[in-house]
């Protein structure tokens, strides 16, 4: 077996999203034991995430779309029920509260963070409200710990979209998804750690926990050692084919035991895009609150945008946009009560994504701040 010092180098050089000899191998033993559904491997992944999140328990799904939709579900959210959202986010998180008939509530951002706040997400509760989904944009911890009182009054559940913020700490050293939500984390593929495709939800007690895995086994139940004993399962409830492959959970057991080495890179990484960043004019570099952070992008607000996205792209530079508003898509208007959301939509213009993967060099973020500097001026 290969030590973590021989591993290590080759992480830090090209590390996730890019798989490598161990994940590899870790796939092929799964295929080979004929793994290629649910298996004890994903159960295995999932103690291994428990005990890394320092949790009692941690379910594992196919992505962090089902993620979402079954928490939801599990939380008992349904039809004529509000969900306040921002619009600011991946148009997935938007998905799962229309997968279950509720309504998106969106709710305004701060635009240097590009995330709720109390302030905002409390703007945005109506008397029909019945679960507030805050985004952990760029992998920042939300703190709505000054709403607390006022959703436990009106029994409102919080389910935390942390798609980007798996090892992220809130500022008191708490992990995300062990502060008593239900967290939803992705494992795709250009996530902190992948598992190609996956996903994962931090259940509130053995109880939900429980129901979700009934929930993402089409309402099967019963542990797979179980299943392979016996002539017999129970399908005791409604559920969907939204469990995690033994493929995939073997992937993400390697890269699980290799997050240190990748969260220091991005860190790294981060803090040289802001000192790059900091004397360019008119540009401002959104902030994730490094300290605490593990973060999944670098995101900045510059002028004319779209002029400086095609002048990146032509200049060879991959940059991208997280994410177009979902408040004005198509697919969501007309389930939206719309209000203003005016630092959403004074911002949304002006965002664009910095190539930001941990196999990049402090080298590769200067030619990039040095190619936006030209074109800026
Ligand atoms: C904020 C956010 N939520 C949800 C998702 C959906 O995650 P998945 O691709 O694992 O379904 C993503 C994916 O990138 C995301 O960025």
């Amino acid at each position: 077996m290969l030590s973590r010092s021989d591993i290590g180098p080759a992480y830090a050089r090209n590390a996730a999203p890019f798989l490598h000899g161990p994940e590899i191998e870790a796939m092929t033993a799964a295929l080979m034991a004929g793994q290629y559904g649910h298996h004890t491997e994903t159960e295995q992944f999932e103690a291994e995430l428990a005990a890394f999140l320092g949790v009692p328990d941690v379910v594992a799904v196919s992505r962090c779309t089902a993620a979402l939709h079954l928490a939801l579900l599990a939380a008992g959210i349904g039809r004529g029920d509000d969900v306040v959202v921002p619009a600011q986010t991946f148009c997935a998180t938007v998905h799962a509260i229309r997968a279950v008939g509720a309504v998106p509530r969106f709710a305004d951002v701060d635009p240097h963070t590009q995330c709720v706040t109390a302030d905002t997400v409390a703007a945005a509760i109506t008397d029909d409200t019945r679960a507030v989904l805050p985004v952990h944009y760029g992998g920042r911890a939300v703190d709505l710990r000054a709403l607390a009182p006022e959703l436990a009054e009106h029994r409102i559940t919080v389910v935390e979209d942390a798609a980007h913020a798996f090892g992220s700490r809130h500022r008191d050293g708490r992990l995300v998804g062990t502060t008593g939500a239900l967290t939803c984390f992705s494992f795709g593929p250009i996530k902190t750690i992948t598992s190609i495709e996956g996903g994962a939800i931090v259940p509130r007690d053995r109880r939900e926990a429980e129901r979700l895995r009934t929930l993402r086994l089409l309402g099967i139940r019963a542990k797979q050692a179980e299943r392979i004993r016996s002539t017999d399962y129970l399908v005791d409830g409604t559920g969907l084919p939204y469990h995690l492959s033994a493929v995939h959970a073997a992937v993400g057991r390697v890269q699980l035991r290799h997050h240190h080495i990748v969260a220091e890179r991005r860190v790294t990484l981060w803090r040289a895009y802001a000192r790059a960043l900091v004397d360019i004019d008119n540009v401002e570099l959104i902030d994730v609150d490094i300290d605490y952070t593990i973060p999944f992008n670098a995101v900045v607000r510059v002028p004319d945008r779209d002029v400086v996205f095609a002048r990146m792209k032509e200049a060879g530079i991959g940059v991208g946009v997280h994410y177009p508003p979902n408040h004005t898509q198509p697919a969501f208007r007309r389930w939206t009560r719309h209000r203003p959301l005016p630092a959403t939509e004074a911002t949304a213009s002006e965002l664009l994504s910095l190539p930001f993967h941990p196999a990049m060099t402090e080298h590769d973020v200067t030619t990039v701040t040095s190619t936006l500097t030209a074109i800026l001026s």
